[in-house]
């Protein structure tokens, strides 16, 4: 399909759109309009982590067409209470204050402005290579991608580096994060603030970044440096909550609890709802300064019913152990590949939410920009879906439903192999 029949009608909000159509989509495939499967390694828009169109979300969105779609937002339907209740059971103490909202960009808007009002301060601090969303309060603090050509951010947006131990931002570490990043990054905040610091946001991995994962220890000393400025910490588990990177949270083995955490992709399953959790406390002072932040679908029942089902399959499921396990067998077979091909410069990731960093040359790692779009499309044309992320660098994000299988894990794999090895074009 041509390029200029999406043209009429549909604006461009970005990368130019598949010249294909997909028609369905079920469990790991997506089904093209010329009669293909391809296996989608990047679930969707990395929220089809129980697989497309599982059939507890089907049953949950018809439940919710025969009860409840929609409310006026100071009313409430049985099941935003049952999942605010489940999902604060699932989290520690003292996240147990939660809004229902629709994208992540809206809960980390939400986010934001409870650390602001709780602290009576307005800087925030984000990290290099880090997505939040495209609202300007999130879109302030996003630093992977769309800063240039909208006028000013939101004051008081403030930057330390990324923790990329493979392209090390301060030009120090080579393949192990020494943490000397966020000691610098933090000797600038005390240089730049104006003494408002009032949150710091981080996502645990940073996915649209290039999936770089900072080293263990990184958000316990992020929190310290949080907690030594009165400043609270805002965890974005968008992507990496809810099992993807093997545990439930992140941060659960981290031993740390942030004051904020935001929820979306991966809580609806590809359904738009997101949340922000708050301590009882920033939860508390927030309501009593007068917190205000509706949308017309906040607490909606069905995207809550559909949420409880998607919890429910993830927990009686054991989906996180599941992406634990399926993760580390992912991870061994792409390292098998990068054996065999010296474009692979490196292999990283937790659980099911992993990155394959493609290099034009390995010794100098000099980014395999065009090398990527090339194998992108082939892997694609040979039934494989993955996503490039990265910006400027060239990295594969590889991340399927975490109820992929070891064969269609097997099948990838084959693919990413015949693509690296090149040859005739498998559809003309
Ligand atoms: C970590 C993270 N947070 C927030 C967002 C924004 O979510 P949304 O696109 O639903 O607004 C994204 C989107 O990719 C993300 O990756």
């Amino acid at each position: 399909m041509e390029q200029q029949s999406f043209d009429r009608h549909l604006l461009h909000y970005g990368r130019d759109f598949l010249n294909q159509l997909i028609i369905r989509a079920d469990g790991s495939y997506l089904f093209t309009a010329d009669g293909r499967a391809v296996l989608d390694f990047s679930s969707g828009q990395m929220c089809a982590t129980i697989g497309h169109n599982h059939p507890k979300i089907v049953e949950a969105m018809a439940r919710a067409g025969r009860t409840v779609v929609h409310l006026e937002s100071t009313m409430l339907s049985p099941d935003v209470i049952a999942l605010a209740e489940t999902l604060c059971d699932l989290l520690p103490e003292p996240l147990n204050k939660v809004q229902f909202l629709n994208t992540g960009g809206e809960a980390n808007e939400a986010a934001l402005k409870l650390a602001k009002i709780a602290t009576g301060r307005f800087e925030i601090i984000g990290i290099a290579g880090s997505w939040h969303g495209t609202t300007t309060g999130a879109a302030s603090v996003t630093y992977a991608h769309g800063r240039k050509k909208y006028g000013p951010m939101m004051p008081g947006s403030l930057a330390i580096p990324s923790p990329d131990a493979y392209r090390c931002p301060i030009r120090r570490c080579k393949n192990q994060c020494d943490m000397a990043c966020l000691d610098v990054g933090f000797d600038m905040i005390d240089a730049c603030s104006v003494g408002e610091e009032a949150a710091l946001i981080v996502e645990p991995i940073q996915s649209a970044g290039g999936v770089v994962v900072p080293p263990k220890g990184y958000l316990g000393r992020v929190r310290d440096y949080c907690d030594q400025r009165g400043m609270l910490l805002v965890l974005d588990e968008s992507q990496t909550g809810l099992g993807r990177v093997g545990e439930l949270f992140a941060f659960s083995s981290e031993n740390v609890v942030p004051d904020i955490l935001t929820l979306s992709k991966t809580l609806g399953g590809g359904i738009p709802l997101s949340a922000v959790v708050a301590s009882d406390d920033v939860a508390d002072t927030a309501r009593e300064r007068g917190f205000s932040h509706y949308t017309s679908h906040t607490s909606d029942p069905l995207t809550a019913t559909v949420g409880l089902a998607v919890l429910g399959v993830i927990v009686s499921e054991q989906l996180a152990e599941r992406a634990a396990a399926m993760g580390d067998y992912l991870c061994e077979s792409l390292l098998e590949l990068q054996k065999r091909h010296e474009a692979i410069g490196d292999v990283r990731g937790r659980g099911l939410l992993l990155g394959v960093e493609i290099v034009a040359d390995r010794s100098t790692r000099e980014p395999g920009y065009e090398l990527i779009k090339a194998l992108t499309a082939r892997c694609f044309a040979l039934g494989l879906n993955v996503n490039q992320v990265g910006g400027p660098h060239a990295v594969w994000r590889i991340a399927p439903p975490l109820t992929v299988s070891r064969d269609e894990i097997d099948q990838a794999i084959e693919i990413m192999d015949q693509a690296f090895k090149g040859g005739p074009h498998p559809h003309g």
